[in-house]
């Protein structure tokens, strides 16, 4: 298990991901149409890395192309990261993100099967609980009612990758559920870049943070928690790298299909996290309070022992680690990539 294919490998999760494969002593290719990211990631991996990383700007639906990749190296196993993202917009063309998060997984497990390569990690999200029925959420916590069709390519894509694995026991799939990633890497080069204005809580605030938005609003605060707004379990994008890194680890005992929360196991609420913040960058974050946000949950987080007793892995930074890297990332790029 030396040679792993990064599919997504420019984007934000997978280029911190690259840095730890490499750092462990991995050799790694990556894959990325380049549809949500910029090139620039990759050169940053390398500095951060001294490493050259062989890169190919490929759809992962385009069968022709990925099959040379695999021919062309000698591939162990795939993390898969690519996909799209964004909730809102997953709403507005659900056809588009149907097609290339479905199609493309499947395109690329058809092309993965040719050439005998039968190890997957992929990037589920806590979304498929839906409106979780308990928390802290396990993995025995029924999965549930997507509220987007973002959700809904995890929920299904989770099926599809179990029945194949289950139909052919020489396949090993990991469904790694992700919690909330934020923060970035210590150095400060690599993060967050987002499209536009951003959707998601930390990458909002560091917008105000620099100036460059008026202030956050804050999606209800007549929620059934302490302060009344939203909790949720967020991660340090480091570790949720680390965890890939394990997980890859996880193969060689060739598990067959297994699931992971990873999240640190702790909610914090939205104002929490804005006095976090402020008390980690020493900038205001000037906020008022909004209506509730469609499709939003009250509370969501993990109960990740499950990850800690198969993987050995445990989320070590806290929430002012992960406020302060997030800002370290963006006040040196205030603009991104
Ligand atoms: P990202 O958009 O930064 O990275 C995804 C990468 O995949 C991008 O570089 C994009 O260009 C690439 N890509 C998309 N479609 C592709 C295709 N068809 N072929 C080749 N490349 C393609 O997102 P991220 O935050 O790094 O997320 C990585 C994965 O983790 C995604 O699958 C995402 O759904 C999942 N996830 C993310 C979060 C989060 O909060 N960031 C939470 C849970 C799950
Ligand atoms: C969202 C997605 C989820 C996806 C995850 C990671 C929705 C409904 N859910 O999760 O499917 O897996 O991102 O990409 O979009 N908040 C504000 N103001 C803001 C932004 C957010 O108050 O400007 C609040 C939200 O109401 C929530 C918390 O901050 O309580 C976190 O929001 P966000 O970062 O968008 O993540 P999730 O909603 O948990």
């Amino acid at each position: 298990m030396q040679n792993i294919l990064v599919t997504g490998g420019a984007g934000y999760i997978g280029s911190h991901t690259l840095v730890e494969l490499i750092e462990s002593g991995y050799d790694v290719v990556v894959v990325d149409n380049l549809s949500n990211s910029s090139k620039e990631s990759i050169k940053r991996v390398e500095e951060i890395t001294g490493y050259s990383i062989k890169f190919y700007e490929n759809d992962i639906a385009d069968m022709v192309a990925m099959d040379k990749i695999f021919k062309e190296n000698n591939i162990d196993a795939v993390i898969h990261f690519a996909g799209l993202k964004a909730v809102g917009e997953s709403v507005e063309k659900p056809l588009e993100y149907y097609k290339n998060n479905i199609s493309g997984t499947l395109n690329m497990c058809e092309v993965m099967r040719n050439n005998n390569v039968k190890n997957i990690i992929f990037s589920s999200s806590a979304t498929v609980y839906g409106d979780p029925v308990e928390v802290p959420i396990t993995e025995q916590t029924p999965k549930g009612i997507c509220t987007n069709p973002y959700g809904w390519t995890k929920s299904m894509l989770e099926q599809m990758l179990t029945d194949i694995q289950k139909a052919d026991n020489e396949w090993n799939v990991i469904l790694l559920r992700y919690f909330n990633p934020i923060g970035a890497h210590k150095s400060g080069r690599i993060g967050e870049d987002p499209n536009g204005i951003p959707n998601n809580l930390m990458p909002y605030i560091t917008k105000v943070a620099t100036g460059q938005l008026e202030r956050l609003n804050i999606f209800g605060d007549d929620y059934p928690t302490p302060d009344g707004t939203g909790v949720r379990d967020y991660i340090h994008v480091v570790d949720l790298a680390k965890g890939h890194v394990l997980s890859v680890k996880k193969l060689i005992e060739n598990p067959g299909t297994k699931v992971y929360n990873l999240g640190t196991g702790k909610g914090y609420s939205v104002l929490e996290v804005v006095n976090n913040f402020i008390e980690a960058s020493g900038v205001d974050v000037p906020y008022v309070i909004a209506p509730r946000r469609a499709g939003d949950i009250a509370e969501c987080y993990a109960d990740a022992s499950l990850a800690k007793k198969e993987l050995g892995w445990e989320a070590k930074f806290g929430i002012k680690e992960m406020c302060a890297d997030s800002w370290n990332w963006q006040k040196n790029n205030p603009s991104g990539y």
